[in-house]
């Protein structure tokens, strides 16, 4: 890195917020994806200010600036390449005072996901948004991917949950988005630009969040189904939306996943028959639900039901579908793909992406789970024993180019939550017209001048 820009940053950073060992470094380099970085330098700002002298510093150099939060992304958006200077905002952790009045909270870019909402708990409220990694991902990565979660069904995606955003451009000017205003018809909303657009059009700050009153316990319960084929999966979703509750959560899974939970992470199903697919679904309200549950299980489709009623039971329930992401990981090579199809036909496409993969099931086995209620299917690619990396790369190559062709055809996205990053850049043009991408880069034109932010992420230039 050029001798001048590195005098210039050690004149704005205190000797603790720039890291340069190599060891100190490393943890910066990369995210959940664990695809290979190179983070050399590390600037650790405390506060606006200094982010924006450091991303001054980086637009008169043309240095390229990765953004990163607690670096828990699926797509490598955080990951670091050469030459380029890893901007970590964990620093920037301050949770301001709960408005009862306005029902929000100001907070840092750094804070931790599950401290705001320890944070809102003390107030009765919380921020809705609920991720498997909210230990230690940060809200300015959950707004800059606009993350979604287990309740997005409930509560929609982070977007809708951030009234005003301070962000620094890549010049180093420091803007306010929306001041808090519930309604603001002033032309464009830079806010929700910014949103989403994964460190490539400024950088997060600090956010003013939405709150809601914690959900009330009363009629709380979460219903393990399993059931026989993908055929149940619509059939009960339906039944559950005209169920005598309100839905909060309606996730799916397939065996290999609780195979994989069983006996990777050790955790029990309670149901006492197997399926080939399972449903989570939470609900809550206080109408009785009996009869309900009973016309449920006479479908054929339906093999067995556990309703959890208790926080222990609602807990080791959850436990299952929480679980996936870590023992899939253990139990060998994984490819992601968070794909989002119209939710009246996720499981039509999931059985068409299922016989698509028969020609490579001895180099790849597919796991299938995610967020059915929002057709948001995951599947999970991974390498059974004995399958090299190379050959898994390649059946995974492969397939790819028959998956997305077929997510095309189903006018679906090749990310529903995670982001498109590093991973998914290639896929983009399946989701995006080229008329669209122009636009993309005119706008990042507009306010990355130099594009140094986020440098080959989301698309090229
Ligand atoms: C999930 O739904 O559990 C997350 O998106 C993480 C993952 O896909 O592994
Ligand atoms: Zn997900």
């Amino acid at each position: 890195m050029n001798g001048a820009f590195l005098n210039k940053l050690a004149g704005i950073l205190p000797a603790d917020a720039l890291l340069s060992a190599p060891e100190d470094c490393a943890p910066y380099a990369s995210d959940w994806t664990r695809t290979e970085g190179v983070a050399e330098y590390v600037a650790l700002p405390r506060n606006t200010a200094q982010v924006s002298a450091v991303l001054a510093a980086c637009n008169e150099f043309g240095v390229g600036v990765v953004p990163s939060g607690g670096r828990t992304g699926l797509a490598g958006g955080a990951v670091v390449g050469k030459s380029q200077l890893a901007l970590n905002l964990s620093r920037l952790n301050q949770l301001g005072d709960v408005s009862q009045l306005a029902r929000t909270v100001r907070v840092g870019a750094g804070a931790i996901t599950q401290a705001v909402h320890a944070h809102c708990e003390n107030a009765g409220l919380t921020w809705p948004i609920d991720l498997a990694s909210k230990g230690s991902c940060q809200i300015g990565g959950n707004l800059a991917t606009n993350a979604g979660g287990l309740r997005v069904i409930r509560y929609g995606m982070a977007r809708k949950w951030v009234t005003a955003l301070e962000v620094v451009t890549s010049t180093g000017k420091v803007l306010e988005l929306n001041a808090d205003l519930e309604k603001n018809n002033t032309g464009y909303d830079l806010l929700q630009l910014v949103v989403g657009s994964e460190g490539t059009l400024a950088v997060i700050t600090q956010a003013t969040l939405k709150l809601v009153p914690l959900a009330p316990d009363l009629g709380k319960a979460v219903c393990l189904f399993a059931l026989k084929d993908l055929g149940g999966l619509p059939y009960l979703f339906e039944a559950s939306r005209k169920g005598p509750f309100e839905i909060l959560a309606f996730e799916f899974f397939s065996q290999p996943c609780l195979e994989a939970v069983r006996t990777k992470l050790n955790r029990q199903s309670r149901l006492s028959k197997e399926g080939n697919y399972y449903v989570l679904l939470e609900l809550a309200g206080d109408k009785p639900r009996e009869g309900w549950f009973e016309s449920v299980l006479a479908h054929p489709g339906l093999v067995d039901a556990f309703l959890a009623e208790s926080s222990e039971d609602r807990r080791q329930v959850w436990g299952l579908r929480e679980g996936i992401t870590e023992s899939v990981a253990l139990t060998g090579r994984v490819r992601k793909h968070d794909l989002s199809v119209p939710v009246a036909k996720v499981a039509d496409f999931l059985a068409d992406a299922e016989a698509a993969a028969l020609d490579f099931s001895a180099q790849m086995k597919l796991y299938y789970f995610g967020h059915f209620g929002d057709g948001s299917p995951h599947i999970n690619l991974v390498a059974p024993v004995g399958v090299t990396a190379p050959e898994f790369d390649r059946a995974c190559d492969r397939y790819e180019e028959r998956l997305f062709p077929l997510l095309q055809k189903y006018r679906g996205s090749i990310s529903s939550e995670h982001g498109v990053g590093l991973l998914k850049k290639k896929w983009l043009s399946y989701s995006r017209s080229p008329e669209e991408l122009h636009v993309f880069r005119s706008i990042k034109t507009a306010l990355d001048p130099k594009w140094i932010l986020n440098p080959g992420k989301v698309f090229d230039r």
